[in-house]
């Protein structure tokens, strides 16, 4: 593999796909901006253009509403008739100047603005935390006001959508009763293979679920007491305990006072995380608070507590030998994103099996985080070789390393970047 080349031409698909100061995910497909997409994207800009990676993430601020929450989606102007921007009742909550949806993604925030702080030269520092600082603790204090109410430590999510793996098999169970809606989904499948995405099913009751979250208009309260989906997502909430961390070193060190009650948040998140394990399947599961039960579908969610930090010795042992299991994670391009012998495998299908890179990067720093060099190095190195070979693609077959979804996808460009830096 020739480092170099591959690192020109993971900067190269950044280019393509930026706006000038925010990127979109794909060229064509997906013409927004993304919660998440844009975290991933500026981990990755902060190894190449620390200035560009921090425009990026004061990018997101513009769509922030008024009570806190960061939307999943800032639609691009200029695309106001397409149907995606039409999809969400206004809020009034939501910014004047731009169209946003109405549910969040994982809070990745705070670990780019850490590592994008951390690529800025010191007198640009303190300004980009200035401005960044506020906003995540705004997000963070609304997904526990208003997504843990019963304060649990668990947040909530409303729809699929907010885990960011749309389509993974226990949202399915967790969609499973909604009505199938049959205006207006086409678009999720105009333009890559039917086969690579999510089912007619799915995506029907995907956005069956977006018309319930429009007839309570976004009130997170009322959602929380009625909606008839609501899951404690084992990974968003990883991502919330880790982010929590670096939200706390950025605070020391500018001396940025964090509120009391945030800081007990985030901790009771971690020791939250691990009423997740399944000790029979020795696994952890999203929580579906409807039905008050996990949701035993193995994913590659599983590992997140890893990346958490959360996981005793013992069950981080456990979650390294099903990782290398070649019957199980263990495939020849890693990690598919549920189990070869599993039932709901699909190996071409979204989130129902291909391997994604932003899966295999938050896995990579988790095994890193609990001294398993040798796993880490060998999923690090699968994971470039599966790039170099088939292209910045949304997703991989994890058997065979074909790529899959859009083209020129920018989150594995970025973390490409991050895992060559
Ligand atoms: C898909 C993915 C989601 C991502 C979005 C934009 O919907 O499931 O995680 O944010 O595409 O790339």
């Amino acid at each position: 593999m020739d480092q170099q080349a591959l690192k020109r031409r993971a900067h190269d698909v950044l280019r393509l796909n930026s706006h000038g100061s925010w990127t979109t995910p794909a060229p064509g497909y997906y013409p927004h901006q993304w919660l998440w997409d844009s975290c991933f994207i500026a981990l990755g800009l902060a190894r190449v253009d620390p200035a560009l990676a921090a425009h990026e993430l004061v990018g997101l601020t513009r769509g922030q509403w008024s009570n806190g929450m960061m939307p999943h989606m800032i639609y691009s102007r200029g695309w106001p008739q397409r149907l995606e921007a039409r999809l969400w009742a206004r809020s009034q909550l939501a910014p004047l100047r731009h169209r946003t949806s109405d549910i969040t993604q994982p809070p990745v925030l705070a670990i780019a603005v850490e590592r994008v702080a951390a690529s800025l030269p010191g007198r640009e520092r303190g300004p980009f935390l200035a401005l960044m600082l506020p906003v995540v603790v705004r997000f963070h204090e609304w997904l526990y006001r208003e997504r843990d109410p019963e304060g649990t430590g668990l947040v909530a999510l409303i729809h699929s959508w907010e885990s960011g793996m749309d389509d993974s098999p226990p949202w399915g169970y967790a969609l499973r009763e909604l009505p199938r809606v049959d205006p207006q989904w086409k678009f999720i499948h105009n333009m890559t293979n039917r086969d690579e995405r999510a089912t007619d099913v799915d995506a029907q009751r995907m956005m069956g679920l977006v018309q319930v979250i429009n007839r309570a208009e976004a009130d997170n309260d009322v959602l929380y007491r009625t909606s008839p989906v609501l899951v404690r997502d084992v990974s968003f909430n990883s991502i919330l305990a880790a982010a929590g961390e670096s939200l706390a070193r950025v605070a020391d060190e500018v001396g940025y006072d964090l509120p009391e009650k945030l800081v007990e948040n985030h901790a009771r998140t971690r020791r939250a995380l691990e009423t997740l394990w399944d000790e029979e399947s020795k696994q952890y599961y999203s929580f579906d608070v409807r039905m008050n039960r996990l949701i035993d579908i193995p994913t590659v969610a599983t590992f997140m507590p890893l990346y958490a930090g959360s996981a005793s010795p013992e069950r981080a042992e456990e979650l390294r030998r099903l990782l290398v299991d070649p019957t199980a994670f263990g495939s020849i391009h890693p990690i598919p994103s549920v189990p070869l012998g599993d039932p709901a495998f699909q190996r071409r299908r979204y989130w129902s099996g291909p391997s994604w890179i932003n899966m295999n990067w938050f896995v990579i720093r988790g095994l890193e985080r609990y001294d398993f060099y040798e796993e880490a190095e060998w999923l690090r190195l699968r994971t470039l070789g599966v790039v170099d070979t088939n292209g910045f693609r949304e997703y991989y077959d994890p058997i065979s390393g074909e790529g899959l979804g859009a083209h020129d996808f920018a989150w594995t460009a970025a973390l490409v970047l991050d895992l060559l830096g």
